[in-house]
């Protein structure tokens, strides 16, 4: 056992189901992690329900709370910076991270995309208009990403995929829910073999 734990944070904007997945992998013993924080762009994220459940420590850092966007940035990145984490998540967190924050934490940032990226990302493709713009090109197979992230949108280098079929009758509701069963899996799995290689705890 590591003597010390990976500590991690995840940042998010919504339902939280992945966040879900990674705090269930850690209650099942399969994940050695310490969740330091969880941080939410919206105040009425139900991933905060999910977080406070598991006693994680949450924040709320909302854009229109402040008067321009480099104020939002640097509250954010203070808020990371004092919980020290050796890896950042971000599940469906829906703002940009400044450049000066990916700089902080560059390489240890992981965002999991709901598709088989490098097709089907960048601004505009999230959530429900990823698995329409599959189903209008006629894919036959779809899937989710685990990157890193960098300063682009969907862009930094992938760590896994995992891929799903795409089905002659799928409707965008039935494909997304195939894609994101398949993302609660690839992401505690991925993010296990980071940690690993962090080499957090090793004396
Ligand atoms: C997921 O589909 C993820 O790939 C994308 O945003 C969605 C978040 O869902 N980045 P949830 O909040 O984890 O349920």
């Amino acid at each position: 056992m590591p003597d010390k734990l990976a500590r991690v944070a995840v940042l998010v904007s919504g339902g939280g189901s992945n966040l879900q997945a990674l705090l269930d992998a850690k209650q099942r013993g399969e994940l050695p992690v310490e969740f330091v924080l969880v941080l939410s762009s919206r105040g009425d994220a139900k991933a905060l329900e999910r977080a406070e459940a598991r006693s994680v420590p949450t924040e709320i850092v909302e854009r229109r709370a402040f008067d321009d966007e480099a104020g939002f940035q640097s509250r954010v990145l203070q808020l990371l910076e004092s919980v020290r984490p050796d890896v950042i998540c971000l599940a469906g967190y829906m703002r940009k991270l400044s450049p000066e924050i990916i700089a902080r934490f560059r390489g240890r940032i992981l965002n999991i995309h709901p598709a088989l990226l490098p097709k089907f990302g960048g601004p505009g493709m999230y959530g429900h208009h990823v698995h329409a713009a599959v189903l209008a090109a006629k894919e036959k197979e779809s899937g989710c990403t685990v990157h890193m992230v960098d300063e682009e949108f969907d862009h930094g280098p992938i760590l896994a995929q995992a891929t799903v079929p795409v089905q002659a009758d799928d409707s965008i509701e039935t494909l997304a829910e195939r894609v994101l069963k398949q993302e609660h899996r690839l992401y505690r799995l991925v993010l296990k073999e980071f940690c690993e290689k962090l080499n957090v705890g090793k004396s």
